[in-house]
Parts: structure tokens; sequence; C-alpha cells
């Protein structure tokens, strides 16, 4: 959990929040290429375990379960696809045979119209450009598809590539928040954030 983000919090009316729910329950794929992530399933907990149990994976992300077993991995999938039906969260997989190389999670604020993006790539992907490609389509998805008007991004102190890559896309930094882990534990999170216009202004289709 996040408190304190989004920073900017535009309320929207009613009408926008029913349809960005709408929006949420429909999807059943990050994007629009033959090869877009998945909605995870309860069947992806042990190869989704396999891939959040290596430190390089789980280690920088806050919002993942902990200790991370496989009761507690499929309570996650349970939690998101309950979050999916209320129209407030996603997660998805991409997979390669048995495999899971990669997960996505989105949380959604319907009343501000905010999303946030978080996941991993398998470490033998990591440093090759995949993570901020993904991202940018994966950002460039939620603006359009769940209609979102801001993205807010968190990432700790250590996490260079994060940082790098949020700086990289054009997000601007909103300063810091404390961000509480599943077992009660907490950490500093630095906090960036996009709007729509921004966006579609800096990375024109
Ligand atoms: C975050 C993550 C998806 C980035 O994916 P990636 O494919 O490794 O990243 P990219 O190759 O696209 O690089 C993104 C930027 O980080 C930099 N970078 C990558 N690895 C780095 C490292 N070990 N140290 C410092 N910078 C690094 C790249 O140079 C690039 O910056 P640049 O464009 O200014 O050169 C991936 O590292 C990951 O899965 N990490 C574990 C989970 C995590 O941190 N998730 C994000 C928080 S929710």
């Amino acid at each position: 959990m996040a408190e304190g983000i989004p920073i900017t919090r535009v309320e929207v009316p009613m009408s926008r929040i029913n349809a960005i729910r709408s929006a949420v329950r429909e999807v059943t794929h990050l994007g629009i290429m033959p090869d877009a992530s998945r909605l995870a399933t309860l069947d992806d907990a042990p190869p989704l375990l396999a891939l959040l149990s290596d430190p390089a994976v789980h280690a920088p992300i806050y919002t993942l379960p902990r200790p991370l077993t496989e009761a507690s991995v499929s309570a996650f999938i349970e939690d998101h696809l309950a979050e999916r039906q209320a129209g407030e969260g996603l997660l998805f997989v991409r997979g390669e045979g048995a495999s899971i190389l990669g997960y996505s999670d989105i949380q959604v604020w319907p009343q501000w119209a905010a999303g946030e993006l978080g996941g991993a790539l398998h470490p033998s992907l990591h440093h090759q450009g995949k993570g901020a490609r993904g991202a940018a389509e994966s950002f460039a998805w939620m603006f359009e598809a769940l209609h979102l008007d801001l993205i807010c991004e968190t990432a700790s102190h250590e996490n260079k590539p994060t940082q790098r890559m949020l700086d990289g896309l054009g997000f601007t930094r909103r300063g810091e928040v404390e961000s509480t882990r599943p077992d009660g534990t907490t950490r500093a999170s630095l906090v960036w954030e996009m709007t729509r216009a921004d966006w579609f202004r800096l990375h024109p289709a």
C-alpha cells in the first residue's frame, strides 16, 4: 500500500468514474499486440512464484506478498481478480511455455482518473531496453484503454533502472512518500507523475 499517492488528485464526474471501472472490468490483455500480456489466473501461481522468488525481481517491489509462497502468490492473484471486478486493479503475466517472464500490476483510482503501473521482467531480460519499451507501451495503453488522465509511479532510492526509465520517459518528480509493504514494514518511495496531455505531447503516436 502506498499512502499519499497519487500526489495530484483531480476529482472526475461519476460518468468518467463509471467508464474507467467498466474498462478495467472488460480488458483481458495489456495492449493490442498479439503477444500482449494476459490476465493472471490462479493456475499461474507456481510459475509466477518462480519469477518473483529471485531477489533481483522482488527486492525493489513493495506491493508483493511477504513471505513469497505459493499460497501468498495465489492470494495476490485472487486479490487482483477481485480488484478487477471492482474496476480498480489488474494483474497481467507474459509467458513462454510453462514459464512466466514478466508481470504487470496496475492499480487504478477511478475517482481521480489515475493509475499506477508496477511489475518486473525476468532477470535474463534486464538491461536490454525491454523494460523501458514495455513500460512506454503500457503507459500509452493505460491512458487510452483505461481512459486515465494521470499516471503516478514510485521507485525506491536504490532502484536506479526504474528512476532512469521514468526520468527518461519524461515523468515529473513529485517528491517522496512512505510505502507500506503487506507485512507492515515501510520504505521511502520517490514519486513521479505524468498527465495524459504531457504523455501524448512527448510521445506522439
Ligand atoms: C525495472 C525493470 C522492468 C527495467 O527493465 P530493464 O529492461 O532492465 O530496463 P532497460 O534496459 O529498459 O533500462 C532502463 C534504464 O535503466 C538503466 N539501467 C538498467 N539496468 C541498470 C542497472 N543495473 N543500474 C543502473 N541503471 C540501469 C538503463 O541504462 C536505462 O536507462 P537509460 O535509458 O538512461 O540508459 C527491470 O529492471 C526489473 O524488472 N526490475 C525488478 C523489478 C522492479 O524494479 N520493478 C520496478 C518497480 S515496480
